[in-house]
């Protein structure tokens, strides 16, 4: 049978957009060859290329969960050419996508063990599908507890705010804090940097792994609070964001020294992190 070609682009359609913030909407994609649909397989950390006809491609996490097969979501915050022609689609319009590709969070590697998810803004994104994969019927029993840490700088800049704040909450073995960087009306909940709520949550090390995004100051920080709670670096993972343009290890856009972030990432753990040069 002749392989399908990995740089082509399929054409979906947009069955849904849900507004998260501000300058972040949620595309739901449909392809519309259902075939398509129905053989689509992704991993929790992975990514896609999806492209605007006429304007681009650019690379986006699946924030969607592998266990879901009737769409994908494509979390997206406006930033340029291609993210603020995405803004301007009406549900209807049609895209194209490539992928997946990339590694994905070790998700066999954590059967059995407890997981702690701390996003930053629109750096839940990443880890939603993860959450999500785990908390689904079919996996719940191969997995502990559940725990999210997520912030952003201000209540209306939280994403998936029915999972974080009704969902998640309510589903059993599952913990979730939530945290703004200021004091701001109608929020009760704890005001600070997501880094200092991790010190004061205190989240127990033993027989967790812990998977962090969000801006890169936000895991520096993370990372240091972590391990003076006496987490161990080869426990915590996190994904890189670099330019991408093939996403199959083809162009060298990606590369930080020997390399690929499209092939060899997008996930790393903190060790793998600490052996490459400073050039992320
Ligand atoms: C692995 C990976 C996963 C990603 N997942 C998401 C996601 O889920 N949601 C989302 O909104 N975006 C995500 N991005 C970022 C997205 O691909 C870029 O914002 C993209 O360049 C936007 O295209 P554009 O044409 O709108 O903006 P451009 O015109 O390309 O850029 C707009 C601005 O963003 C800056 N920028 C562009 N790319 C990056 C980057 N990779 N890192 C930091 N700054 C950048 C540029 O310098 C410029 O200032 C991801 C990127 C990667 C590599
Ligand atoms: S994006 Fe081309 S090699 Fe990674």
């Amino acid at each position: 049978m002749k392989k399908p070609n990995p740089l082509l682009p399929r054409v979906a359609t947009i069955v849904d957009i849900i507004r998260e913030t501000h300058d972040v909407k949620t595309f739901r994609v449909v392809f519309d060859d259902l075939d398509e649909m129905t053989s689509w397989r992704h991993q929790p950390g992975q990514v896609a290329m999806l492209s605007v006809f006429g304007v681009g491609e650019a690379t986006f996490c699946l924030s969607s969960s592998p266990t879901n097969r009737d769409w994908l979501e494509f979390s997206i915050r406006k930033a340029g050419k291609v993210t603020s022609a995405l803004h301007e689609l009406p549900a209807g319009a049609k895209v194209g996508v490539r992928g997946p590709y990339g590694n994905s969070f070790p998700y066999e590697a954590m059967r059995g063990k407890d997981l702690l998810v701390i996003g930053g803004g629109i750096g839940l994104a990443p880890l939603r599908p993860l959450v999500n994969f785990m908390l689904a019927t079919e996996n719940r029993k191969d997995y502990g507890k559940v725990e999210v840490l997520y912030g952003g700088r201000t209540y209306g800049d939280l994403c998936y705010k029915e999972e974080v704040f009704r969902i998640w909450p309510e589903t059993p073995n599952v913990t979730v804090w939530t945290t703004i960087d200021n004091a701001e009306e109608g929020w009760e909940g704890h005001v600070g940097f997501v880094p200092s709520y991790v010190s004061e949550v205190k989240p127990d090390p033993a027989n967790k792994f812990v998977v962090i995004c969000g801006p890169p100051i936000m895991i520096k920080f993370t990372v240091k609070a972590l391990t003076e709670l006496g987490f161990k670096e080869d426990m915590i993972y996190t994904t890189l964001e670099m330019r991408m343009k093939c996403c199959i290890g083809k162009c060298g856009r990606c590369n930080v020294g020997a390399k690929f972030v499209c092939r060899d990432g997008p996930v790393f753990s903190l060790p793998e992190l600490n052996a490459l040069p400073p050039e992320y």
